[in-house]
């Protein structure tokens, strides 16, 4: 039996979960109802299965929901404390975003941009990032947030898939004391590309930059434009954003959200786990370019009009403290990160926590990977000094918002390290066999979502099919997300990682086949395979195989530094290997499947089972040898 932490924050409503789980679309009805419409909906969901409408004939706006409602009441009230990581340090109330936001979509506006464009943003952690993202809104354009830290080649991809008819970038970002140059990345990714009409430069760093034909200048078009703009009155339906993530294929998915339904589940989510009140001061370590950041950072505080603390550069920098002291420096009462941040943390032991006040803390959360249990007993004991209680929440991408996570702001129930408890009210989920049936309590099985939820995606952007077919299609009219799970006998959800060939690095999502896709469009290899293995810090670590074309004589040493290098170029830093080995062939089934599972196992330094199905079995002791010989 596991042990149980009853740390209630005095709400027991069941009443909510109760009609979630007995008519979940009267539920979110309701629930939709603590937003601003412009005109209220006539059917509450249009379900064809797999694809929802929530909310049908509504008209929002995002943007409206996130500034306009609190001007009467809150205008002077700080919504972003920013923190430079060069120490700089900046204050937006909600009456500096109303009129930021306004500004910057008349400056959209000038440039073109009319409803159902779409705008790519490859940003640092600052303000404006935010301020273009319910600029677009408010005006009806689809943002499409890249995460700074990918390279051109990825960017290229995106901004392709896209047709975006805007690029905001910066002339660079803060990571670690270091400029990174954002816009020459910009710059080598859109050649080419006719249907980028213009690129908007802010400025952050002031390091030199080319200024060619498409660029303007962020401050230039700020200068004079007016600081009012309506918002733009959208159907409940209408695309919010694209945000880009990995697959089981090579090429990113562009993930579809909308509207009415996505804040309607925000809204209400962030209220129930993080119980939110003005008095709050909330830090998401998130960086906006992930789905956490576009959710938890801009849209879920900013509807609740509560304030937060948005953090520029790397949690380590200039070291480990810097996280303590932001939490202390601001009052920070609800801290939301990731099991790797903490890992890394904890491994610096307990002094450096404890030199900082942190009594203002009262509710902590995790996203993005499994927290193991020594990590969350960390945190409750060393963080939250035994008064927090710790939520930890499942989500995806494509769910846009939690979807399993203990809900203090609801409801008291005991809590378990490494468990995320209970599904949210109107969710249900089942764990299941490979043939749809419930596996019993306290066995592995696939997580399944059995009724559509308002957070859901539309659909991948101009690919109903491959939404069909990635989500829909191994269990009929279940969504399956790609997770391993279990149940126990308490109804407690414990997560168990991806089921697919997706990897987990540092909480991002990386796709084994881009990683391979990338590898062997080098020329000197011929084969590649990717897995991953535990990592202590980062809970996966990237281990690549790799066949070489015959006659390649090149020194390993220089092959291994040259694909790490092509990989950081192609993909980004955040998918560099551990280890890179180099084989004569891949263990494969006889109808000439990789075994990745298998290659996990062996590098892993598990036991292998059977290997009779291979093709060939002496691929397997040439691994083992080479890697027992590392
Ligand atoms: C995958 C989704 C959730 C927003 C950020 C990541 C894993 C996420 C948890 C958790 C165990 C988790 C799952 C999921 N995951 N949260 N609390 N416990 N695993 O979004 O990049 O779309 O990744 O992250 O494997 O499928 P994402």
């Amino acid at each position: 039996m596991s042990e149980k932490f009853d740390i209630g924050l005095g709400h027991n409503d069941y009443t909510l979960r109760k009609q979630g789980d007995s008519d979940f679309v009267s539920f979110w009805s309701d629930q939709a109802k603590n937003l601003h419409w412009f005109s209220t909906w006539h059917k509450t969901l249009d379900w064809r299965p797999p694809f929802a409408k929530w909310f049908v004939g509504g008209t929002i706006n995002a943007s409206y929901n996130a500034l306009d409602v609190h001007q009467s009441a809150k205008s002077d009230k700080p919504a972003i404390f920013w923190e430079g990581e060069n120490g700089d340090s900046k204050t937006y109330t909600y009456g500096d975003l109303f009129i930021e936001v306004q500004k910057f979509s008349n400056v959209l506006k000038s440039l073109g941009v009319t409803k159902g464009d779409r705008v790519t943003i490859y940003l640092p952690m600052v303000p404006e990032l935010p301020i273009a993202m319910l600029a677009c809104a408010r005006i009806g354009a689809i943002h499409t947030v890249i995460f700074s830290g990918f390279s051109s080649a990825s960017i290229k991809d995106r901004i392709e898939d896209s047709k975006s008819k805007i690029v905001i970038t910066a002339d660079g970002g803060y990571r670690r004391g270091k400029i990174v140059k954002l816009k020459e990345v910009i710059d080598d990714a859109i050649e080419g590309f006719d249907f980028v009409e213009h690129v908007v430069v802010l400025e952050r760093t002031k390091n030199k930059i080319s200024i060619l034909p498409k660029d303007k200048l962020w401050k230039d078009l700020m200068k004079t434009i007016s600081d009012s703009c309506d918002a733009e009155k959208l159907d409940s339906d209408h695309p919010l954003y694209i945000l880009y993530t990995s697959g089981t294929t090579g090429k990113p998915k562009g993930v579809l959200h909308g509207t009415g339904g996505y804040l309607t589940h925000l809204y209400s989510t962030f209220k129930w786990a993080f119980d939110i009140k003005d008095s709050d001061v909330f830090f998401c370590t998130a960086d906006i370019g992930w789905v956490t950041g576009h959710s938890y950072v801009v849209y879920a505080p900013l509807l609740h009009g509560a304030t937060q603390v948005m953090y520029e550069g790397a949690p380590d920098f200039p070291d480990v403290s810097r996280m303590w002291n932001i939490l202390e420096k601001y009052s920070a009462s609800i801290f939301y990160t990731t099991p790797t941040a903490l890992r890394m943390f904890m491994k610096f032991g307990d002094d450096v926590p404890n030199s900082f006040d942190l009594s203002s803390l009262r509710l902590l959360g995790s996203v993005g990977e499994p927290i193991n249990p020594e990590v969350w007993k960390w945190y409750y004991k060393t963080i939250g000094k035994q008064k927090c209680p710790i939520i930890d929440t499942w989500w995806q991408t494509e769910t846009g918002g939690m979807m399993i996570s203990p809900l203090p702001g609801l409801e008291t129930i005991p809590l378990k390290p490494g468990s995320a408890t209970l599904p949210i009210p109107g969710v249900d989920i089942s764990v299941v066999d490979e043939f749809g049936s419930d596996v019993p309590p306290n066995t592995k099985g696939y997580l399944i979502i059995k009724n559509p939820w308002p957070g859901m995606l539309l659909t991948l952007w101009e690919d109903d099919e491959k939404y069909k077919n990635v989500y829909w299609s191994k269990y009929p009219s279940c969504y399956y997300p790609g997770d391993y799970a279990m149940k126990d006998t308490d109804g407690y959800l414990w997560l168990l990682g991806r089921a697919d060939d997706i990897l987990k690095v540092a909480g991002h999502r990386i796709g084994t086949a881009e990683l391979e896709s990338c590898i062997v469009s080098d020329c000197d290899v011929a084969e590649s395979a990717v897995c991953g293995i535990p990592d202590e810090i980062k809970g996966e670590a990237i281990i690549v195989f790799t066949v070489l074309k015959d006659g390649v004589t090149t020194d390993k040493n220089i092959l291994e530094k040259n694909l790490t290098t092509k990989i950081r170029i192609d993909i980004g830093p955040i998918a560099t290997p551990k280890q890179i080995y180099f084989v004569s062939k891949l263990p494969k089934t006889r109808s000439g499947k990789i075994m990745r599972r298998l290659l996990k196992s062996i590098a892993s330094g598990e036991k292998i089972g059977d290997t009779s199905t291979l093709d060939d079995p002496s691929a397997v002791d040439e691994i083992q040898k080479i890697i027992t010989k590392n």
